[in-house]
Formats: C-alpha cells, sequence, structure tokens
C-alpha cells in the first residue's frame, strides 16, 4: 500500500520471469516496451507495477518458493532442467505459465493430431509407422520377435497416394521432413529414420496458400508463408491474402488447438486449397519470435505478448491446468452438428476461454497508450541499435549491410503502416 496524499491507492508488484536460450532480440523488446509501458490501471483503480528479470537455472528445492507471478517460456522445449521446474511452480506456487507444461508432450505431432481429427478438423490422411531400428531397450528384441507384425510398408503408402510425407512425430523446424513420390524414396527415407517413430501423411499438393497464423493469447496473426524461400523472406508482407471465411476459419482453427490443450504463445501451419483449410503442424508451442524472421510483424508480436502478460496480471487470470477435453468432444461428436457449425461452436469456447472481449476491453482502458509507446520506440534509434546487433549476431559479416538494410525497409514498412492506422483510429 502507498500513501498518496489522504487517499489510499493500492500498488502491486508483478515480477515476470523470461526463460531464455540464445535469444537476445525479443527479450530486449519485451523489456524495453514493459519499462516504456510504466504502472498500470486496473478497472477497480488499483496501481500496477511491472518487473521483469531473466530466468537462470540452478538447483531448487521443490518446496522453494518462486519469485516470479508470470514466466515466458521459450527454452523448455529442449532444456529439461526448467521444463521440471515450470511444473513444479505450476502445480505448487500458481505461477501465470503462457503454456501448460503437463501439455508439452503433445508438442509431439502425434496427440495433436489426434485430438483435432476427433474435433472434425481436415487433418490429412496420417499412419504411424513402428521404428525402422530396433529401440535401445534389452526387452526390444524378445518384444517385438513375439509382437511386431510384419506390415507393408509399400501398401501403406499407396493406400495413402503418393506424394506424401515423412516426418517424425514429435518434429519440429524440418528435422527429418522427406517429401515421398515414389516407392525407392519411401523405402530410403524410412531406412534412413533409423530410431526416429515416423509418421507418413498424404500430401496437400498445389495447394494456394500457407498460412502460418502466430496466436499470443487472445490475439492472431495470420500471415502467409513461403516454405520454399529462406529464412528471412519466409513471411510475405500481405494483408488481405485470404478469403474473409477461410481467414476466420484459420483463426478459428489456432485459437482452438491454443484452447484445447492450454497453449497462449503457439503457431499453428495450414494449407488452404480451393477455399478447404488443411492444419498440418499446430504444435509449434513457444514457437519462433526472431526478429530476422518476423520483420514487420514483430513489432505486433512482441506488444501482444507484453498485452498479454500485462493484462493476465493485472487480472488476476488463472492458469487452467485442466483440458475439459468433454466440452469438445460433446461438439465434435454430435452428428446433427455440421463443420461450420462445430467451427462456430469451438470459435465460442476458445474465445471464452481467452476471455476475448474483457482482454479488448482491458487494452482500450488501461493499455491505451501502447501503441504509440511502441511506435514510438520502434522509430527510434533504439530500436535500430536492436536491429544492428540482431543482425550481427545471426549473419556472417559479409551478409551484414544486405540483412540490415531488408529488416530496415521491413520495419520501416511497418513504422509508416502503423502511422497511418493510428492516424486514421
Ligand atoms: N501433409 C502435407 N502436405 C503438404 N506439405 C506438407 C505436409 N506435411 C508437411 N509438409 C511440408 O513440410 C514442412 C514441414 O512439415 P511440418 O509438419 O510443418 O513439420 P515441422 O514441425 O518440422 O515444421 C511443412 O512446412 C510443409 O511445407
Ligand atoms: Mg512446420
Amino acid at each position: 500500500m502507498t500513501q498518496m496524499g489522504t487517499q489510499k491507492v493500492t500498488q502491486t508488484r508483478h515480477l515476470i520471469g523470461l526463460l531464455l536460450g540464445t535469444e537476445e532480440d525479443w527479450p530486449r523488446a519485451f523489456e524495453e516496451i514493459l519499462r516504456r509501458l510504466g504502472p498500470i490501471t486496473g478497472a477497480d483503480g488499483a496501481r500496477h507495477v511491472f518487473d521483469c528479470e531473466r530466468s537462470t537455472i540452478e538447483p531448487f528445492s521443490l518446496r522453494d518458493r518462486p519469485r516470479y507471478n508470470l514466466v515466458v517460456d521459450r527454452l523448455a522445449y529442449w532444456y529439461y532442467h526448467p521444463r521440471e521446474w515450470l511444473k513444479k511452480v505450476a502445480l505448487m506456487d500458481n505461477v501465470y505459465l503462457l503454456n501448460s507444461p503437463f501439455t508439452f508432450q503433445s508438442m509431439e505431432k502425434h496427440a495433436a493430431y489426434c485430438a483435432m481429427m476427433r474435433l472434425g478438423l481436415k487433418v490429412p490422411e496420417t499412419v504411424l509407422v513402428p521404428y525402422k531400428n530396433p529401440v535401445d531397450n534389452a526387452r526390444y528384441a524378445y518384444t517385438a520377435a513375439r509382437y511386431n507384425r510384419s506390415f507393408d510398408l509399400a501398401a501403406i503408402a499407396a493406400r495413402l497416394g503418393y506424394p506424401l510425407f515423412m516426418k517424425p512425430y514429435d518434429g519440429g523446424a524440418w528435422r527429418g521432413v522427406s517429401r515421398i513420390t515414389n516407392l525407392a524414396e519411401l523405402h530410403a527415407a524410412y531406412d534412413q529414420s533409423g530410431e526416429m517413430l515416423m509418421h507418413l501423411q498424404k500430401a496437400i499438393e498445389e495447394y494456394d496458400v500457407f498460412a502460418r497464423s502466430l496466436s499470443i493469447g487472445a490475439e492472431t496473426m495470420v500471415m502467409r508463408f513461403q516454405p520454399d524461400q529462406p529464412m528471412h523472406q519466409r513471411y510475405a508482407v500481405e494483408h488481405s491474402f485470404l478469403s474473409p471465411t477461410a481467414g476466420e476459419e484459420v483463426v478459428t482453427i489456432g485459437r482452438l488447438v491454443n484452447a484445447f490443450f492450454r497453449w497462449e504463445f503457439n503457431s499453428c501451419e495450414t494449407l488452404i486449397k480451393g477455399g478447404e483449410v488443411y492444419p498440418i503442424d499446430y504444435a509449434n508451442a513457444c514457437p519462433d519470435v526472431a526478429l530476422t524472421s518476423l520483420h514487420y510483424y514483430f513489432p505486433w508480436a512482441i506488444k501482444a505478448l507484453v498485452k498479454w502478460c500485462v493484462f493476465a496480471l493485472v487480472t488476476g487470470r488463472k492458469p487452467k491446468l485442466d483440458l475439459e477435453t468433454d466440452r469438445f468432444f460433446e461438439i465434435a461428436d454430435d452428428p446433427a452438428t455440421s463443420y461450420s457449425q462445430k467451427l462456430a461452436a469451438y470459435r465460442e469456447l476458445a474465445d471464452a476461454y481467452f476471455d476475448y472481449e474483457r482482454y479488448n476491453d482491458f487494452c482500450a482502458t488501461s493499455l491505451g497508450h501502447i501503441d504509440e509507446v511502441v511506435l514510438e520506440w520502434v522509430a527510434g534509434a533504439g530500436f535500430d541499435r536492436l536491429l544492428i546487433e540482431t543482425v550481427r549476431s545471426v549473419y556472417p559479416p559479409a551478409e551484414h549491410d544486405q540483412f540490415i538494410a531488408h529488416l530496415r525497409g521491413l520495419v520501416g514498412l511497418w513504422v509508416s503502416d502503423e502511422t497511418a492506422r493510428l492516424q486514421a483510429a
């Protein structure tokens, strides 16, 4: 409590932890925006102050009390000590996490495919085949001899139809992904899969658009993605590249996946062909938000991250660890409901889960200044320094000038679009 004149104003401090790997770009942006934002007044008139710290990795007693109120994680997807720490602070200390650490296992594509198939989404036909090479376990030889049934890989592929994709059940970043057009490629890919567990998935060919949607809390940005381009050109800056219906469907699918698994920071890949939307990869919790890949969309992403964290803390949003899958399955399993009716019903559940309306009200009343704050910073010298340092840390010296110019161009475009948007508003 702080005394201000005769009036008592409640002041709450919130500490945000950032769990980071090698990245420097978005954390600096996050810290800077949060600092420039300053204290926030909640709907009840109380003042909220935010501090932000980068979490360190060290031994922890399971009964230690963490200092953080909320943690943004981009490390635990590969580093298991902090992953277990996240589970501990979620279960014992009510620390707000953007993604439930208990459904991290569903970041393997397999569970996500299953769940979304059950919900009726148009996931391409997919088969899981047993390991090519023996599993490293003394019991394997006996078990396999007794219970592994021999199978005809060629027949499975023929049933799915070529071309198809072979990819690890728990993949990410294109590791082990191959496109297969004939029997020879099929056998070669399977032989190479070794100890990786593989899906075979029917390819969606000659699709019209690849849309990658990035969701942060209640906000979703649908971006046109060009997977055949080098990383810095994969996200095209293009605004109305989907029909309104397909655009809504893509947003709904992303939010649905996230509400279902309790993820608030995830990206979702869909292929759109002739008006149909096919989800192919949507378990990417803790997605890439690097300046060098997101460029034009980077200010939106980091701003959305700050807004969502502040919203969650100020409104006392409770993290949900239980999945309540029945609520989704009831809609899915109703034979009288059409696909579009299901989507509408899922969207209602998802928007309710993300507190969509309250979030927008909160942004309008308590975060009215954030757009100006971010625009001013991104247009200034501090952001340009971040851009230069990021390029220097990512690319070899011979490419620095080229990439600095490339990123300045795209960020400059965002600055002029955003300036026009705010002037019009
Ligand atoms: N069923 C499919 N149809 C068409 N293209 C696909 C399909 N599955 C994967 N791909 C292509 O392969 C890439 C990598 O596969 P994806 O499932 O996204 O794995 P990762 O998690 O490694 O990104 C996709 O971005 C897409 O270009
Ligand atoms: Mg992918």
